[in-house]
């Protein structure tokens, strides 16, 4: 099966390497579409040794790229952000079919991706430096700030353009270069990005795609001592992985790892809104992204009355193929997801959680699983200390404030939190309590290019996004000019 898109040119099937498409390679990665697996196309990948040439060519693009003056860097960033929202469309259609989500959340995903290349190269303009207070007048100290050097990207396959835009974006308007390797799910997103990127005029090396195993080019990213720095949007447990390879080479590193994400709703909150909140939170993606509601905590007075709502609410969800109109759940990436959701529901209906909803696959296909209530809940469950990544909604009852705090806290991850209530005292009271990096109240999406996104303990470390986002791709350089008598 071929794609139809506007300009065919997006499909690239191959790797992107010093300027030019690497379209034979040393294996072929055949991409399904998880909604029918139908294969839509064949990707040349590379191995070590293509992983060595790109970030050989990043590091000599570096030479020239780092003295490219702010404004220009933010001119290419922007060019970048025109060309993805002129083909907004065909980035989306490509995605739905390589990742399954519905062609109204890949539209979305495409302009959330964008807006980083905007972001971003307007910060380019703002990366400004310090005059301190010297020890003496005869001195002064100034502090500059440069370019960290070349930045590998792992990304994954759940957001497969805006996890690359949120880290090629800062990358470059740093006077960065980068290598980024895709999952192997999702190449075909990051390649159309390549492509947009050699005509939205970012010079030769200073991008780069490498499609392949992660066995081949994991390795070759972290044993580099050319890499200054590594980001990575993915499991906890991978993410432990690269950070002890990282350290052979002391390179910086930002992790966007697992979430388990509380949804605290108290009695006094607004419950058509909060059950609103819980659906668009829970089910975006099909349940698959870092931030998605993960355990949803109802105070008991209201639990029956918030549980009938929200099951009403989720059996309204059309599942279907992605492309096809008026869907709003899509597959799951693959089969071995949807294994994994079922062996989740299946140990905590074991332990006692009661299905008030799905619970199943569905015979749409194999990468199917219908979006799914559960009630009665524990903190012992599979459900309650896993992050899931499909469409099931875990719920327990809570009897006061203090109960929800520490059931909210009770998971070594800390990524996103959210709770609904009306009562502005307790607004400030469990926004500074809950032990995560991000809380939104009476919201269930919080994610924007402004903001900055990220977690605490097993969550990782880092911030994407906002103005703090491109610190991590800058060094900061002490200088003490001294001999200054007057
Ligand atoms: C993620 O799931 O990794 C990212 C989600 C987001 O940016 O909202």
């Amino acid at each position: 099966m071929t794609l139809t898109l506007s300009d065919s040119e997006l499909l690239r099937k191959g790797s992107y390497i010093a300027g030019a498409w690497r379209e034979q390679g040393v294996g072929v990665l055949a991409v399904a579409n998880p909604a029918n697996g139908n294969v839509i196309a064949e990707v040349a990948t590379v191995d070590r040794a293509g992983t060595e040439a790109a970030i050989a060519a990043a590091h000599d693009a570096m030479t020239s790229w780092r003295e490219v003056p702010a404004k220009v860097r933010a001119q290419v960033l922007r060019r970048w952000f025109d060309l993805m929202m002129a083909h907004q469309e065909d980035l989306a259609v490509i995605m739905t079919t390589e990742q399954g989500k519905t062609l109204a959340e890949s539209r979305g995903e495409v302009a959330y991706g964008a807006s980083f290349m905007e972001w971003f190269g307007e910060q380019a303009k703002r990366i400004d430096g310090d005059v301190i207070p010297a020890p003496s007048a005869d001195k002064r100290v100034i502090c500059i700030k440069q370019p960290i050097g070349v930045v590998a990207a792992i990304t994954p396959w759940n957001f497969p353009n805006a996890m690359i835009a949120r880290k090629a974006a800062p990358a470059l308007a740093a006077g960065c270069t980068i290598v980024i390797k895709p999952a192997s799910e999702t190449p075909l997103s990051a390649l159309a990005m390549a492509e947009l990127a050699e005509r939205a005029g970012v010079p030769a090396g200073v991008v780069n795609v490498v499609v392949g195993s992660s066995s081949e080019i994991g390795p070759a990213l972290t044993d580099s001592p050319l890499v200054r720095k590594l980001t990575f949007t993915g499991s906890t447990e991978v993410g432990r992985r690269l950070e002890q390879a990282c350290s052979v080479t002391l390179k910086r590193t930002s992790m966007e790892l697992g979430g388990n994400a509380p949804f605290i709703v108290f009695e006094d909150a607004d419950l058509d809104a909060a059950v609103q909140g819980a659906v668009v939170s829970k089910y975006r993606n099909s349940g698959q992204t870092c931030v998605c509601t993960n355990r949803i905590l109802v105070q008991d007075s209201i639990h029956d009355e918030f549980v009938s709502r929200l099951v009403a609410a989720t059996a309204e969800l059309k599942m279907g193929n992605g492309l096809d109109e008026g869907v709003q759940q899509g597959p799951l990436v693959n089969v071995g997801a949807v294994g994994d959701v079922e062996q989740l529901v299946q140990r905590s209906t074991e332990a006692g959680a009661h299905i008030a909803l799905g619970g199943a696959r569905s015979d749409l296909g194999p990468c199917y699983y219908q979006p799914t209530v559960l009630t009665g809940v524990t903190p012992d469950m599979a459900v309650f200390r896993n992050e899931i990544f499909g469409p099931v909604a875990p719920v327990t009852a809570f009897r006061d404030e203090a109960e929800a705090i520490a059931l909210a806290n009770d998971t070594e991850f800390g990524l996103a939190s959210y709770f609904y209530t009306r009562d502005i005292g307790r607004v400030w009271r469990v926004a500074e309590a809950l032990d995560y990096g991000m809380v939104g109240i009476n919201e269930g999406i919080i994610s924007n290019e402004m903001a900055p996104f990220g977690g605490v303990k097993a969550s990782g470390s880092g911030r994407e996004g906002s103005k703090y986002g491109i610190d991590d791709y800058l060094e900061i350089k002490y200088i003490l000019m001294g001999g200054l008598d007057r």
